[in-house]
């Protein structure tokens, strides 16, 4: 979160371009401090490794099966009637990606 920050004072016009740009791929910066954001955040219900607690698991075998469009459906906007909160305030299409 910190670097996106730093980004976001000293380069004010890319941090807008990217967050305007819904579903542009994430910087190198914003790539980093996402892979902190999913051990950190999603890992307290899907455990640290992801392998599974609260939440099912989310590694790439566990996963293999689901498409993209419904992996960032849930990412974004959760599943009603579950823990999984939803994520839009806090994550971009392009993130989620
Ligand atoms: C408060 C606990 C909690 C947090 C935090 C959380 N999840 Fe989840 N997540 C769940 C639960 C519970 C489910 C299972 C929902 C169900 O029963 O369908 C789930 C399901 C999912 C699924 C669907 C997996 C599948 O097998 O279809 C994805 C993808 C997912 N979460 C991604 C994330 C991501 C990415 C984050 C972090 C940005 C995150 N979750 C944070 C609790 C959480």
């Amino acid at each position: 979160m910190r670097r996106v920050l730093l980004l976001a004072l000293f380069a004010p016009a890319a941090f807008a371009a990217q967050v305007t740009d819904a579903a542009a791929p994430p910087t190198f910066q914003r790539q980093h401090a996402l892979v902190r954001m999913v051990r950190q955040d999603c890992g307290a219900c899907h455990g640290m490794k992801l392998t599974g607690g609260l939440g099912p698991p989310l590694t790439r075998e566990a996963l293999a099966d689901r498409s993209i469009e419904s992996l960032v459906a849930t990412t974004l906007y959760g599943r009603p009637g579950t823990p999984m909160p939803g994520w839009h305030s806090m994550l971009s299409v392009g993130d989620a990606q």
